[in-house]
């Protein structure tokens, strides 16, 4: 299946619009319409869920996007995070090193690289750094003093307030701190849709343990991230643990694994679960002059935790949840999203089967019984069947349908998007014949 396929729903049905369409587009930035901006809700609301409900010892918080510029010195990002780029002299295209040279980029023979774009050869200059973060300046004047920068990752926020927040709520060791917001890079090369954008949202959880249980803790976090995803619908075949090489490694971590999906486009990251290690807090302590220690009280003990971060895109898991849903139905001449009930964007749409004898009135007071437990939609536009084959390609997993006999004994049809099977309800019993369905969805 191509992901054209995905782009061409996602625009019709409402998920997601490239920006800025009307000028054209702006590069790797999306904009998330009504669908789309749900289907993301519930998502990480089911990750926040995860996190900070089910487990005692992890609590949230929500730092700016915009910190103190030297946190992203300590945290090794200016200097660090740079992707080795080359130009070409004479169609003037650039490329990241790596997808025209299979190695180290300082050992290439540039001299011998073919320009993909332009086809002539000798004219690749060599890599230079780029970094990949976006720089802004605070207050009127434009100097080197105000630099600012767009957070690259979340986890610093957490790094920073991370006694504040273990004081004020009484946390020992190992505890957990979870963020959800915007990261942003200057990627040069933009791909894959949603998959690689310049303005993403993660969620990250940084987990701190004592030194020497690191190991352990990384264990443990892999087996509950990659089990996380069945709450999305997500088949376990569709997932895999990819360890990182010495080579690959990012600058703060000792140890580092993907989970990747089998995305249209191949096998991709989705999450990345990293040790790394006391690198981030020793620096903030080296740069910030202030003590980032936490006090063991039963052992007496002052030291620097260890850190084990999952770190997700939101953005690509709900490319995932896309394109898991994504279903041709072509006995039945439709196309499906078969989102999990738990996470469609609307659980339900009443349609009234025609828009006279009191079957509109009989629908309102049904909406008026459904709306406060699940969200519903009212929707008496077209034909019958074509109302059902817009919300299959909505996703939207129950129908229910209104019709003369529901006037004579106050039951309706309630149809399943997948099955396309209707069952007779009594009215009274619609909210538990929906919630036993959700919950016994497979
Ligand atoms: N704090 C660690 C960190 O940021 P990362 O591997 O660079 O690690 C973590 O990023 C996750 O953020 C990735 O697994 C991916 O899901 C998401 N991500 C990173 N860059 C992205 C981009 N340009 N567009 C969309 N998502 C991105």
């Amino acid at each position: 299946m191509s992901i054209d396929k995905i782009i061409s729903l996602c625009k019709r049905r409402g998920f997601i619009f490239q920006s800025s369409e009307i000028y054209g587009g702006f590069g790797a930035v999306y904009d998330y319409g009504p669908l789309g901006t749900t289907l993301k809700n519930n998502i990480s609301q089911i990750w926040w869920q995860a996190m900070t409900q089910f487990h005692e010892n992890i609590v949230g918080i929500d730092s700016g996007i915009l910190m103190h510029p030297k946190i992203w010195e300590a945290s090794g990002h200016v200097d660090a995070f740079n992707d080795p780029l080359v130009d070409c002299k004479q169609c003037k295209a650039r490329y990241p090193a790596n997808e025209l040279f299979d190695g180290n980029p300082e050992d290439g023979e540039w001299d011998n690289i073919q320009c993909p774009k332009c086809g002539t050869t000798g004219n690749l200059t060599e890599p230079r750094q780029f970094n990949l973060m976006f720089k802004t300046h605070i207050g009127p004047v434009q100097k080197d003093a105000n630099v600012a920068y767009l957070r690259p990752e979340t986890a610093q926020g957490i790094y920073v307030n991370y006694l504040l927040t273990q004081n004020a709520m009484r946390l020992k060791i190992p505890f957990g701190i979870a963020q959800i917001g915007k990261a942003f890079r200057n990627e040069i090369i933009a791909r894959n849709f949603i998959f690689r954008t310049r303005e993403f949202e993660q969620l990250e959880m940084q987990y701190f343990v004592k030194p020497g249980e690191d190991d352990q803790s990384m264990l443990d976090w892999k087996d509950k991230r990659i089990a996380f995803y069945s709450q999305l619908g997500i088949d376990s075949s569709k997932l895999r643990l990819q360890e990182h090489g010495a080579d690959e490694l990012a600058h703060y971590a000792k140890e580092a694994w993907d989970i990747e999906f089998e995305f249209p486009f191949g096998w991709s990251e989705i999450e990345g679960i990293h040790n790394r290690t006391d690198f981030d807090l020793a620096r903030h302590q080296e740069f910030s002059g202030k003590k980032m220690e936490v006090f063991d009280q039963e052992t007496n003990e002052h030291y620097l935790p260890y850190i084990i971060e999952t770190s997700a895109g939101l953005n690509r898991m709900l490319l995932a949840v896309l394109s898991e849903a994504y279903w041709e139905d072509s006995k039945n001449n439709r196309v499906v999203m078969k989102f999990h009930p738990q996470i469609a964007p609307v659980t339900a749409a009443v349609c009234p089967l025609v828009k006279k004898d009191g079957l509109p009135e009989m629908g309102r007071k049904v909406m008026d019984i459904v709306k406060p437990h699940f969200k519903v939609i009212y929707d008496q536009q077209g034909s019958i069947g074509k109302r059902y084959y817009r919300q299959d390609e909505a996703g939207t997993p129950y129908g229910i349908t209104i019709d003369h006999q529901s006037l004579e004994d106050k039951t309706v049809t309630l149809r399943h998007r997948d099955s396309q099977q209707q069952d007779r309800v009594a009215i009274d019993q619609l909210v538990s014949a929906i919630t036993e369905s959700m919950e016994n969805y497979t």
